[in-house]
């Protein structure tokens, strides 16, 4: 584990984001390859020359979306799901799988993901390696109050509680299904942490001593406003992984070279 103060900090970049949500735009590039793809294979019929094989209409399609997707400058990852989409659809409907596995799988997905597709933050879980790290940043010398906004499954509040039973820990989940989870999971085991259902933008930091973030990039200026507007002086912003855009930390820990960076910003 290594810590980094402010002076040595990596500089922060700031990514600009367009009003209309990475998610809208993919859709209609997809849409647009499509469109196009479409009037080719029309102009090949016009001159007399047979249309691709549905095969190769459709891996054109997907590289156009993948390489329109490239030109637009949406993060890397997008141009990955956007070339495979018509292939994972071409291949599912080859496969003649019954339509309500769809719904289901569907169902399950939309109750995990919930408003992904508007927040830009998806659950994927901190690793077991912060908790040290994290355990040993909280005030040891009276109890705190510790929201994690974004509490996923709750599998971290849970371990962090039990180890400082003293305290209060909140968490805030705004996707039903890992919210469920993790609300039974506390009661299962008998937990302390409170676990509720929400969206933290209502939430009032002004409430806890330490706020914990593990979102998304997308996010984090707003969560910088919103921390700088409430917060109470002391109080410590924590964010896995993420940087706020310029905004340098007061320091920085390398749990391990492979882990994600916990940055610490006292208010
Ligand atoms: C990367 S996961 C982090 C999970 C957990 N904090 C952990 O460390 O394992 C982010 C979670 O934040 C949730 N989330 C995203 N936007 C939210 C919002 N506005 N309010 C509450 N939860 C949100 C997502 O549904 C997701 O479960």
């Amino acid at each position: 584990m290594s810590i980094g103060s402010k002076n040595n900090n990596e500089s922060c970049t700031e990514k600009t984001h367009s009003y209309i949500s990475p998610a809208i735009q993919a859709l209609f590039l997809q849409i647009a390859s499509l469109v196009l793809c479409l009037f080719f294979s029309l102009l090949l019929i016009v001159v007399s020359i047979d249309p691709p094989s549905i095969i190769i209409y459709v891996f054109a399609q997907a590289a156009l979306a993948a390489f329109l997707t490239f030109l637009r400058g949406l993060d890397w990852w997008w141009c990955i799901i956007q070339f495979f989409f018509p292939i994972l659809i071409l291949i599912f409907l080859f496969a003649e799988i019954p339509s309500h596995y769809y719904l289901v799988v569907f169902v399950a997905l939309a109750l995990l993901y919930w408003s992904t597709f508007r927040t830009q933050v998806p659950y994927y879980p901190s690793k077991i390696s912060l908790l040290p790290t994290l355990l040993s940043l909280l005030p040891s010398d009276r109890n705190i109050n510790f929201v994690d906004i974004g509490s996923g499954l709750g599998g971290m509040l849970i371990h962090v509680s039990k180890i400082r039973p003293e305290s209060h820990f909140v968490g805030i989940e705004i996707a039903p299904l890992p919210w469920v989870i993790s609300y039974l999971r506390g009661k299962f085991v008998q937990s302390k942490v409170r676990f509720n259902l929400g969206n933290y933008e209502k939430a009032n930091f002004g409430d806890y001593d330490v706020v914990f973030a593990y979102l998304s990039p997308a996010v984090m200026s707003a969560v910088w406003v919103k921390a700088k507007s409430e917060m109470k002086p002391g109080s410590l912003l924590l964010s896995y992984e993420f940087i706020i855009p310029n905004v340098t930390p007061d320091f920085h820990i390398n749990i391990t070279p492979n882990d994600p960076i916990l940055y610490v910003w006292r208010i």
